[in-house]
């Protein structure tokens, strides 16, 4: 089996629309007549999910009627961010056909469908002209994909120039061998990641300028903590959350990934880059 349709087959669900609409009734949602905000705890899939893409379009400039790129835009909170509230037009593209399905469909109930629309494909052939957006953004994602090189080449070809690249994935932190199960991949078959120098010597041969790294376990580390007082508190995970995401193994996929986290195995990082 190729790695794409790994990784494919490890983040469908087979009945994600079903669940997710099933705890937005239980919570008196209207599944009709929804708001970025009703999805936010289930459609960002990536630590810090809304409060961290806050973060990353903070640093990237954008501006209303801009078209943008979210390269494995997963359940497509983050396309339906930039379109709600920056006034940008998005378009994500994603290998799993059921998350692609799901993030038209929460485009649509939330009214936004003319402006975050998705499409099944790979990152590493995007199905678009040269210089088609503005911007591009990949919020964990990285971590699925081993050829890098191809990976840049082929956003900073769809890119215009100055157009601004936002990288936000969980990278290689000191050494030691990283737990499996973790949320991106079930073995380290599909798991891919590399230290953030690797990132930025792949982004410059790509023809990017590198214009700030961060690094945020500190800010994954406190989250963590939080969420894990918050759930001791209500006994339990809330009614909307990534658990529905990622199935039955989630316990493990997060424990093992925090575990990680503290030992400094990964080191979640943003990247803000702009095409030479
Ligand atoms: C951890 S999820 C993040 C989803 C989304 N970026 C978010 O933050 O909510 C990783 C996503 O990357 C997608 N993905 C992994 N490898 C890919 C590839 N080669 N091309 C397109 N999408 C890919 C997966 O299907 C999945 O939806």
């Amino acid at each position: 089996m190729s790695v794409e349709h790994t990784v494919a087959q490890h983040y469908s669900h087979g009945a994600l629309a079903d669940t997710i609409l099933g705890a937005l009734r239980a919570m008196g949602k209207d599944p009709e007549r929804l708001t970025a905000s009703d999805l936010a705890p289930v459609d960002e899939f990536h630590i810090g999910g809304r409060e961290a893409t806050i973060e990353v379009a903070a640093q990237m400039d954008v501006s209303r009627g801009m078209r943008l790129l979210d390269i494995g835009s997963g359940l497509g909170g983050a396309a339906r961010y930039f379109a709600g509230e920056h006034g940008c037009r998005v378009v994500g593209i994603d290998l799993t056909d059921e998350y692609v399905r799901v993030a038209n469909d929460l485009a649509r109930r939330t009214g936004l469908a003319e402006s975050a629309t998705y499409r099944q494909g790979s990152a590493l052939d995007l199905p678009f002209e040269d210089a088609a957006f503005d911007g591009a953004y990949m919020l964990h994602v990285g971590m699925n994909i081993e050829d890098k090189a191809t990976l840049f080449a082929g956003v900073r070809r769809v890119l215009k120039p100055s157009g601004v690249f936002a990288v936000y994935d969980v990278m290689r932190g000191d050494d030691g061998d990283l737990s499996f199960p973790v949320p991106w991949a079930a073995t380290a078959a599909s798991s891919f990641l590399c230290p953030p120098a690797d990132y930025r010597s792949l982004l410059e041969t790509a023809g990017f300028e590198i214009v700030a790294m961060r690094n945020r376990r500190d800010f994954a580390i406190e989250l963590f903590h939080r969420l894990r007082a918050r759930t001791a508190q209500a006994g339990g995970p809330p009614p909307l959350g990534l658990h529905l995401v990622m199935g039955a193994d989630f316990p493990a996929k997060m424990a093992n990934m925090v575990r990680d986290l503290q030992r400094g195995v990964i080191a979640p990082t943003e990247i803000i880059c702009r095409a030479i």
